[in-house]
């Protein structure tokens, strides 16, 4: 029997935007550097600069076209977004590919990284995304992770200057696993319209 203390749970990291000068994907690489530390935490970095989206179709009649995302979501048990935010709001982009999938996402938890240049830190893009990743099923943490004036956290060679994050990405980290085992117990203990136990 599995054991849900214990096994490792596959946590995927998507980068929300596919802008040239963008810094969240520096966010994103130092994130997934901090999960490959912990031996409970698989994850695997998605960009969705990497998505050929065409122009003139959209949603999950697409997904069949994109079968390495798809299957990293039907394996995952959860997943950290990192979204920029662009005018309060989270970026068409990163929308578009949240969109390929439904049900592949219900009862998997969800945990965000806001990115910005000023000085909130994403927490209103976090709360944008809020009630769109609710229709799609996915359970949010409530533990954010925030960067703030992004443009001054980096230095050149892409290393966070600041040391207190690695505190916050552990207390992070700490809830999006908790999270993560309690629905991948739920998912194969109950069975649920949406899916068997
Ligand atoms: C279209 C657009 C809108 C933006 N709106 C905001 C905003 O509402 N608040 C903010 O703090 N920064 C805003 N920014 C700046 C981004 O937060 C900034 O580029 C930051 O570095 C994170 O995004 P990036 O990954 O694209 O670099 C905006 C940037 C763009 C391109």
């Amino acid at each position: 029997m599995e054991n849900y203390l214990t096994s490792k749970l596959f946590l995927p990291v998507i980068v929300g935007t596919n802008r040239k000068e963008r810094k969240s994907v520096l966010v994103a690489k130092w994130l997934v550097g901090e999960m490959s530390k912990r031996a409970e935490i698989e994850t695997r970095l998605f960009d969705v600069k990497d998505f050929a989206l065409p122009q003139d179709d959209y949603g999950t009649a697409l997904k069949d076209d994109f079968p390495e995302w798809r299957d990293a979501v039907i394996r995952a048990d959860g997943l950290v977004v990192v979204a920029p935010e662009y005018n309060h709001g989270y970026p068409g982009a990163l929308k578009s590919v949240m969109d390929l999938l439904l049900k592949e996402y219900i009862h998997k938890s969800v945990a965000f990284v806001g990115v910005s240049a000023g000085p909130w830190g994403g927490t209103r893009v976090i709360e944008a995304m809020v009630p769109m990743v609710r229709e799609l099923g996915l359970s949010v943490t409530f533990s954010d992770l925030n960067f703030p004036s992004v443009q001054n956290k980096f230095d050149e060679e892409g290393t966070l200057l600041d040391t207190a994050y690695e505190q916050r990405a552990s207390d992070f980290l700490d809830e999006l696993v908790w999270l993560s085992r309690v629905l991948k117990w739920g998912r194969e203990s109950l069975a649920s319209k949406h899916h068997k136990a």
